[in-house]
């Protein structure tokens, strides 16, 4: 099997050198992205959206909640993956630039999450656990912890093409599935809320997030089609390659049962279950596309009006680079 310079099992006396050519560029370019965005809660001034948090109707209270006890402990659990998964593998110093940059920019977003819920005094203990306790949330967590299981404290061996098959779920689960997709769904809630002018500066906070997440989700994209180059037989193992599209698909689907459920029969936010359904129609079809298949839905075209105002292409186009290529909002 071809030898892979992203991942393996070598000494720490190796890999310890920068080249200044380097031998995936794109992950010195991504670290230089994430370094560029770094911020912290403590410049944002979230404690005056508490008059707006005390206004919320129960359902869009209930809305609000959920998604900030769902991002609490979500964070911490992208933390957990990258360390104890996919992580310990990666040989190339830019990579692993990048991914440590995105590791430490999982504590900023926990930090947010956690000063949220204090200036809220939101009941933290009850939020941290929605995720236990929620059963839908519970399973939007399950399917990535199981998978990744498989591959902690050395089990994946990345010299065989069944290990490498582990590290790429892996890596697609946390990065593409949780990061790209779950994490995008919940985004929409907190835009709506700024677009019906309620919560902006909490969403001001998230609008940093998103450009975050866009950069893990490039991690994980380039991480996973540098592992199919360097790996053809898992291309050539068309049963391996239609389990990776039906993951999606079926993570795709659990996220609409969890939107039915909220938003079913209601319009909260301005937003309805049709049209967030759409929405994460589209964003599954980029991912899909991101990684080379077919899209599933062909939805080509963001339903979502408010994502398409003109601030919110500022925001996406941060780095004045095809970055919407890969977020799309
Ligand atoms: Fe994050
Ligand atoms: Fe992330």
């Amino acid at each position: 099997m071809q030898q892979s310079g992203l991942i393996g099992k070598t000494s720490v006396r190796d890999n310890i050198i920068i080249s200044d050519n380097p031998r995936y560029p794109i992950f010195k370019e991504l670290y230089i992205k994430q370094k560029k965005a770094i911020w912290f809660p403590e410049e944002l001034n979230i404690q005056q959206d508490v008059l707006d948090y005390k206004a919320l109707t129960p359902v869009e209270k209930e809305v609000f909640d959920m998604a900030v006890g769902y991002f609490s402990s979500s964070e911490l659990l992208v933390g957990n993956v990258l360390v104890n998964g996919f992580f310990p593998l990666l040989i190339d110093p830019y990579a692993k630039m990048s991914f440590t940059t995105q590791m430490f920019v999982e504590n900023i977003h926990s930090d947010f999450f956690e000063s949220i819920m204090q200036s809220f005094a939101m009941d933290r203990d009850k939020l941290y656990r929605i995720t236990q306790t929620d059963p839908l949330l519970y399973k939007k967590q399950d399917i990535i912890i199981r998978e990744v299981d498989k591959l902690t404290y050395g089990k994946g061996d990345p010299y065989t093409v069944a290990g490498r098959k582990l590290i790429l779920k892996s890596i697609l689960l946390n990065n593409i599935v949780m990061e790209g997709i779950f994490f995008y769904s919940t985004f929409a809630h907190f835009f709506a809320m700024k677009d019906t002018g309620k919560m902006k500066n909490v969403v001001s906070g998230v609008e940093l997030v998103l450009i975050d997440e866009s950069l893990h989700l490039q991690n994980g994209i380039e991480a996973i089609l540098i592992l199919l180059d360097e790996t053809p037989e898992i291309v050539q193992d068309e049963e391996f390659v239609q389990e990776i599209q039906t993951v999606i698909i079926d993570s795709a689907s659990l996220e609409f049962e969890y939107l039915e459920r909220m938003f079913g029969g209601k319009t909260i936010y301005g937003l309805t279950f049709r049209e967030l359904k759409r929405y994460l129609q589209y964003i599954t079809d980029r991912r899909m596309e991101e990684l080379g298949f077919e899209p599933a839905f062909h939805v080509d075209e963001n339903p979502l009006k408010f994502l398409q105002k003109e601030d919110f292409k500022k925001l996406t186009n941060f780095f004045e680079v095809s970055s919407t290529e890969y977020t799309n909002y």
